[in-house]
């Protein structure tokens, strides 16, 4: 019999491990749709703010070899939009996975509000705050201050009793790694995703001797192959230091069934695909799961747990 990529994540089996990352292909209820008839294990709606927002101008999110740069400036339709999509789905298909639900506010009384919004509503799914996006001009991510993040926690638990994670940027610092992680233990936080974009890169056209995006003269988030090893390290770093009971999601650089290996090896529970769901659509899913599954049957895996986070050292 072949391998199971059946994951538990809170209780509930997820037929396999993969999602999309939240801001691709999570737009619209076309797009999640899309989303919730794929292959994918599950699926997260676009980061949300309290009212809708067009985002930075175009061009920008640009494909390249290894991957992709964005500065697309938190474009979504606003929070109600994905939440009236959600409390839809879940009353038509009550059995069917629970749902990601991401936001991310330009100010902590934005994240706040969204959120008593969210704990207010019958939504039953998993709630990711998004303290990671480095493309919105003039504001610093929320989670490289580390102060900031205290506060920004300790308000949210006050009131939030629904399933929280958090989405984070890549840190890159063994002495970051601690400090975060000592913050996140102090909270009953259910996962840490890891990571976003690596921020604020640049990609340049040689022929035309130019940026490639327009917003924030070409500085932008990268992703794709270029940050996989910076992802594994996150994953690594938390998984290794965070109480057992804060779950990892695995994202950056998964465009086959080894590097969803990898980052199960690292530790992740859950798998989040990006730049290359950009690239080749939905159908992504069909090909990650058979590749993660012929991989794990030559090693003879039966199951994800049997190496989840069991990375050697030398
Ligand atoms: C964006 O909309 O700019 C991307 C969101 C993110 O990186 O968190």
């Amino acid at each position: 019999m072949s391998a199971s990529l059946k994951t538990n994540f809170l209780g509930f089996d997820y037929e396999n491990p993969f999602m999309n990352a939240s801001g691709v292909h999570c737009m619209s209820t076309t797009e999640l749709d899309e989303l919730a008839n794929s292959k994918a294990g599950a699926f997260i709606t676009k980061s949300s703010t309290p009212n809708d927002r067009t985002g930075n101008p175009s061009p920008r999110y640009v494909s390249v070899p290894l991957g992709s740069i964005n500065s697309m400036g938190l474009p979504n339709k606003g929070i109600d939009y994905y939440l009236d999509y959600v409390l839809d789905r879940q009353a038509k298909y009550p059995n069917e996975a629970p749902i990601f639900f991401s936001v991310a506010g330009m100010s902590v009384d934005d994240n706040l509000s969204m959120l008593h919004k969210i704990q207010n509503s019958n939504f039953n799914g998993v709630t990711e705050l998004n303290l990671s996006c480095p493309n919105v001009p003039g504001k610093p991510q929320v989670a490289y201050d580390f102060e900031l993040t205290i506060e920004i926690l300790t308000k949210v638990f006050d009131f939030f009793k629904k399933p929280l994670g958090i989405k984070l940027p890549p840190y890159f610092d063994f002495a970051h790694f601690e400090i975060m992680s000592d913050i996140l233990n102090k909270f009953p936080l259910t996962y840490v995703n890891s990571i976003n974009s690596v921020g604020n890169g640049l990609y340049i056209d040689v022929e035309k001797e130019s940026v490639v995006i327009k917003p924030k003269n070409g500085f932008g988030g990268i992703g794709g192959e270029y940050v996989k090893p910076t992802a594994l390290a996150n994953v690594r770093a938390f998984y290794t230091r965070l109480n057992p009971s804060i779950k990892i999601i695995g994202t950056g650089g998964i465009k086959s069934g080894q590097d969803a290996f990898e980052h199960l090896l690292c530790g992740a529970t859950m798998l989040q695909i990006g730049t290359e769901l950009q690239k080749e659509g939905v159908s992504i899913f069909d090909r990650v799961t058979k590749e993660l599954q012929e991989i794990m049957d030559k090693k003879g895996y039966k199951t994800i747990d049997e190496f989840r986070g069991k990375l050697n050292s030398l």
